[in-house]
């Protein structure tokens, strides 16, 4: 992968395809290679910018505590960094987190914005209680805890399945820790996103054990003119388990 220093950080990224710049961000624990099996419908649509956030996959991170404004920075530093001033954004679960974070803090910088298998809501105070504990565990017991509660959840699909697990594996515990606790603290945008004046794709599968369709629905309701591509019976890996309809729902983007 290629790679840039932003933000003190080292931030590892992927380029490819021609058309507006679309940046594909992946959720937790994961990194940039979940879209791959989208990519080939879209490279003819899309300038693909695909990092890896801070932390997972190939990009470093440092020590000292980070937001998600912070993340969204690091996307608006990379972007600089290519002179690329506007872009879709398109996030996966924690990387919708993300999108919508840049989305608050560099309105001007937003052409569109998808989330797929998402939501703007905040946690509820039990969910970050979970999450803490959940963190604590990683620290004492590894990244094994976070994929062996995952790993079912994510899809029905085998295939998808046996991709996801050895890539959360592979994840460093001191990433996986910090995402906890930046999810946790992550603001609710739900005011923010029924009041968000850009093209908005919503990509949900109704089979979604981590992420009910519920959320996207309830955008939906706040934004009527969202594109909505509810999936049946998808789960929580749309770009894997059905990266032809995921595309198809990215180009609406344009
Ligand atoms: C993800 O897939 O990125 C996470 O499930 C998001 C979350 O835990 O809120």
């Amino acid at each position: 992968m290629n790679k840039a220093v932003i933000n003190g950080v080292e931030l590892a990224w992927e380029r490819r395809g021609n058309g507006p710049p679309l940046v594909l961000l992946h959720g937790f624990p994961l990194d940039h290679s979940i879209w791959n099996d989208a990519l080939p419908m879209l490279e003819n649509d899309f300038d693909l910018i695909l990092p890896d956030l801070r932390g997972f996959g190939e990009s470093s991170m440092l020590e000292s505590p980070y937001s998600m404004k912070d993340l969204a920075g690091d996307i608006a530093s990379l972007l600089d960094s290519f002179g690329v001033e506007k872009a879709h954004l398109a996030g996966h679960s924690m990387g919708g987190y993300v999108g919508l974070a840049f989305a608050k803090a560099f309105p001007q910088r937003v052409n569109g914005l998808a989330l797929v298998a998402s939501q703007a809501a905040g946690d509820s105070p039990e969910r970050k209680e979970g999450r803490y504990k959940t963190a604590a565990e990683v620290a004492d017991c590894g990244v094994r805890v976070v994929a062996e509660a995952m790993t079912d959840k994510f899809s029905a699909d085998a295939r998808v399945r046996d991709a996801l697990r050895p890539l959360m594996e592979r994840q460093s515990v001191a990433a996986v820790m910090s995402a906890l606790h930046v999810m946790a603290l992550r603001e609710d945008l739900t005011d923010f996103i029924a009041s968000f004046d850009r093209r908005l794709v919503l990509i949900h599968g109704d089979a979604d054990a981590l992420i009910p369709v519920d959320r996207a629905r309830e955008i939906k309701s706040l934004q009527p003119s969202a594109h909505f591509f509810e999936l049946p019976g998808i789960g929580h890996a749309p770009m894997m388990e059905a990266p032809g309809q995921t595309a198809l729902g990215l180009k609406a983007l344009k």
